[in-house]
């Protein structure tokens, strides 16, 4: 049964404090969107890849397709949050158009642009869970603690660092529970979510699997994380 993947990649970058997104900055000349796709390209059991960019970086994510001749990809537009990309890419893996090339998978992996080490036997985890289960996504232990301010900027409170996780992608749906979630969601789940588990567990009625993520997933954020990821693929390619 085919397994599908959407790949939000329309951020602004704005917390790296560069003029290009994150996501096109480069890496060793190459840009790091295409660390990302390339390590989804290796695992030959995705079938379509869909990256939801806005219309002003269209074209030139259309020219990095074609210079390091990514295969299995699909562009649709970004939406002004996350969650409206990541609904976007949905959208066309749902919709049977004619001229379409995309067909309805049975699971869907979604999964960040700007997390380029993202590994297979993570990703097989992801999806066997989201089989059984209807959704899983990766975690890693919290490094800070978590607290919440008060609306005067005073510590309301703090959660205990033990008992909770970073939530970390790759994340893995039965695609009509997602699908039906996204369907389903308010415009304020819309706008102000940011995680698509918590929306299939509101809307899907199903478990979200929780499995171990690796350090190496973490999100490429901030401008140091560029000499970070530039170090680990250094490291690879050698
Ligand atoms: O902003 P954040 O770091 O959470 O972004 C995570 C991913 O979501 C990035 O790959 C980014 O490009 C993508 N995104 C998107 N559309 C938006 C905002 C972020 O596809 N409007």
């Amino acid at each position: 049964p085919a397994v599908a993947a959407v790949l939000p990649a329309g951020g602004s970058g704005e917390r790296m404090g560069v003029p290009t997104p994150k996501q096109f900055c480069p890496i060793l000349e190459r840009p790091l969107i295409s660390y990302t796709l390339q390590a989804l390209e290796r695992v030959c059991w995705i079938k379509d890849i869909v990256v939801a960019v806005t219309g002003e970086n269209m074209e030139a994510m259309k020219r990095i397709i074609q210079k390091y001749q990514h295969q299995r990809i699909s562009l649709v537009e970004a939406g002004v949050t996350r969650h409206r990309s990541i609904f976007n890419g949905l959208k066309a893996l749902a919709e049977d158009q004619p001229d379409s090339k995309l067909s309805k998978p049975e699971v869907v992996i979604i999964h960040d642009a700007v997390r380029p080490f993202v590994e297979e036997d993570v990703l097989l985890k992801v999806v066997t869970a989201a089989k059984e289960h209807g959704a899983a996504g990766a975690i890693r232990p919290l490094v800070s603690t978590v607290i919440s301010p008060s609306a005067d900027g005073c510590l309301d409170h703090s959660l205990e660092r033990a008992r909770h996780r970073a939530s970390e992608m790759p994340q893995a749906f039965l695609f009509d529970v997602i699908y039906e979630a996204y369907q389903q969601c308010s415009d304020y789940d819309l706008e102000f979510g940011t995680e698509c588990l918590q929306l299939a567990l509101k809307y899907g009625h199903i478990n979200a699997k929780l499995v171990e993520g690796s350090p190496d997933l973490w999100k490429v954020t901030y401008k140091r994380d560029l000499y970070a990821a530039e170090s680990i693929i250094k490291e690879r390619i050698s």
